[in-house]
């Protein structure tokens, strides 16, 4: 009985991929191009845009897809990070249509205009659409993003807070370091060696909002200089840029009033 049940679920799911195919083949093409950043530091040749035609019809509706699928079956050298495919690793930031964001929550644009793509901007390129990430990951390491309780807290623990302390978290937790938002600010490009960034601030943000954290003051005075916080100009690149819908430039915001209060 369950057997039969098995082939009868089975040959429908075959009859649907079937119908799938043959009505994919009946659709006309829809040629959609992407030009894409090449740049491969071993064979000494200068940059320069790649064009990759696809079909629409034979490809999913992300422009990671797209990526995906001239890698699989066009190109296996065009390179780029990716990850989990839905806005949870970070790893598949870069610049489409001049806009820094996540490739798997980006849609193909269906305009019949070229789809241009690039690294993050202003940041060294390993190869094609990879940044070097390491500025970035050793300054997050700088402010220590990690909780950091009183002496004698319990860590094998749960360790409580309120739900109202717990609700200052949201719009900081979910930030996925995809550093969307630091490639997209003007005092980061300048600056990058000296100005954490509004990624890096938020991160910062997200532990001194933190009520179970007890390392406030250190914190605020770690990022007491003419620099690391005080050269965001509240230009609010981040924040219109953020894939996630984060408000780095209020975090930003929110640090300045807390060490405005800490002095
Ligand atoms: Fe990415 Fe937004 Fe986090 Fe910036 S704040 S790193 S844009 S998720
Ligand atoms: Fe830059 Fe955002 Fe401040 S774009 S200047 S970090 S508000
Ligand atoms: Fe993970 Fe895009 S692949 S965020």
């Amino acid at each position: 009985m369950l057997a039969n049940a098995g082939r009868t679920a089975r040959r429908a799911l075959w009859q649907r991929q079937a119908a799938r195919v043959l009505s994919t083949q009946a659709e006309a093409p829809r040629t959609k191009t992407f030009s894409i950043y090449r740049w491969n530091p071993d064979d000494g040749a200068q940059p320069k845009m790649q064009n990759y035609e696809i079909d629409l019809n034979q490809c999913g509706p992300m422009v990671l897809d797209a990526l995906i699928k001239i890698k699989d079956t066009m190109d296996p050298s065009l390179t780029f990070r990716r990850s989990c495919r839905e806005g949870i690793c970070g790893s598949c930031s870069m610049n489409i249509e001049g806009t820094n964001t996540l490739a798997c929550l980006c849609p193909i644009s269906s305009a019949e205009t070229k789809t241009h793509i690039y690294p993050l901007p202003h940041m060294y390129v390993l190869k094609d659409l990879v940044p070097d990430m390491s500025n970035f990951y050793e300054q997050h390491k700088q402010v220590q993003p990690f909780l950091q309780t009183k002496e004698g807290v319990d860590m094998t623990v749960e360790n409580y807070q309120s739900k109202e302390d717990r609700a200052k978290l949201d719009g900081l937790y979910e930030c996925v370091l995809c550093a969307c938002c630091s490639t997209s600010c003007p005092s980061y490009w300048w600056n990058a060696d000296k100005y954490l960034g509004p990624a890096v601030l938020l991160q910062s943000y997200r532990w001194l909002a933190d009520s179970r954290d007890a390392k406030t003051s250190e914190r605020l005075h770690f990022l007491d200089d003419a620099f690391k916080v005080y050269r965001c100009k509240t230009i609010m690149n981040c924040s219109k840029t953020c894939p996630k819908h984060l408000n780095p430039g209020k975090a930003i915001a929110n640090i300045k009033l807390a060490m405005e209060a800490n002095h």
